[in-house]
């Protein structure tokens, strides 16, 4: 009887540790259908690096492609936002009631006084990125990610938000990445499940589903083999700010096209796509046929994505090989190969990479384990 009763605490543990992504409609989608999408992005050109480059700021993204949100919630009782889940930042922040800018009024907003459990402070917070600014304040509540609570979590409050935001499905963002990095030196979500005690491992996981909208799933504390098939490749982090590694190279039929000589890459599920420096884009676009539109899109055929090359990216000597069936998108206005290019010599792994691998973010050896998709 105790022994069951003990196998249902643990299921049930276990099932609470795992969180639903929905892959929703992108804020190109959304753009698209009101029929400024092209002026849209002729005026707020992709600046994927942004996100990067800023100190002292918590990274933002005017990411037109993020599709993957989950839900979670805030408070007592508790307030739901949509957010996501990103590896590539480290705070939580979500709009809130004082916000009236216009990306605030499609998305839910927190209540501070609806919570008995909130704390505000008087510490404000900033955010800069390629599209405008967001500010606010920093408050501390209870936060529910799936079924487990994290008690006393900092997060931010928006009070002003650029209109970029209010094109995304997403009402905030659940940064994933080292407190070093972190605005306002805000201890991170996993950092304070990890202190609680609320994970088993050390150790979070994402599985991106390239088809329809339900399957993909971050799982804190765990790993789940039925994602993956084969061996978990473990890649050391170069630097533990954001999951940095270093890429040994980017070849094509064995010929190495971008990244000559080493490189340094980010793993980041809040990034739709594979950027690198322009150069080494244009080549491997270049490749597949493609070209760069005036929107900086890199379209194709859709009829050659048979023909075009694989692309492999080596870690550690591992290798971890890209189908253009994989990294071409296709929608009703054609196809567009997932690689582009800016003006910084970082890459950032997104996810048109991490749909093919499950990947593993393990804090307690700080490394990042690649497996391929079952
Ligand atoms: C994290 O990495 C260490 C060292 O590579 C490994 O021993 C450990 O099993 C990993 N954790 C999990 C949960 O896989």
């Amino acid at each position: 009887m105790k022994l069951i009763v003990l196998l249902c605490a643990l299921v049930a543990l276990s099932e609470s540790l795992r969180i639903p992504l929905i892959k929703g409609k992108t804020a190109r989608e959304n753009l698209r259908e009101q029929g400024r999408w092209e002026q849209y992005r002729l005026n707020h050109p992709y600046s994927p690096i942004t996100k990067f480059s800023q100190s002292g700021a918590e990274s933002m993204t005017n990411d037109a492609d993020l599709s993957y949100y989950g839900v979670i919630s805030i408070g007592t009782p508790g307030q739901s936002f949509q957010v996501i889940f990103d590896s590539g930042s480290s705070n939580l922040w979500v709009p809130s009631v004082s916000c009236s800018s216009s990306a605030c009024q499609n998305h839910n907003k927190f209540n501070p006084q609806a919570s008995s459990t909130f704390q505000s402070t008087n510490q404000a917070l900033s955010i800069q990125y390629g599209t405008g600014s967001m500010t606010g304040y920093l408050g501390y509540d209870n936060v529910q990610v799936g079924g487990i609570t994290v008690q006393n979590q900092i997060f931010g409050l928006s009070q002003t938000e650029a209109p970029f935001m209010a094109n995304m499905v997403a009402d905030g963002i659940l940064g994933l990445a080292y407190q070093s990095i972190a605005s306002d030196d805000a201890t991170p979500v996993f950092d304070n499940m990890m202190s609680q005690g609320l994970v088993s491992q050390d150790v979070f996981s994402v599985y991106l589903s390239s088809n329809g909208q339900q399957g993909s799933v971050v799982l804190f504390g765990e790993i789940d083999s039925s994602y993956y098939t084969g061996n978990i490749n473990w890649i050391p982090l170069s630097s533990e700010t954001y999951y940095q590694v270093t890429m040994d190279s980017v070849t094509i039929n064995g010929q190495t096209v971008a990244c000559s000589g080493g490189c340094q890459a980010i793993i980041d599920t809040g990034t739709s796509l594979i950027v690198g420096p322009t150069s080494d884009i244009n080549n491997i676009n270049s490749w597949t046929g493609a070209t760069i539109d005036q929107y900086g899109d890199a379209t194709v055929s859709c009829s050659n994505v048979q023909s075009m090359p694989s692309v492999t990216f080596t870690l550690n000597g591992y290798t971890f090989t890209i189908p253009a069936s994989s990294y071409v998108t296709q929608d009703s206005y054609g196809c567009r190969t997932g690689f582009s290019g800016s003006g910084d010599s970082l890459w950032i792994l997104g996810d048109v990479f991490i749909r093919n691998y499950y990947t593993i973010f393990n804090r307690s050896s700080n490394s990042v384990g690649l497996a391929q998709i079952a």
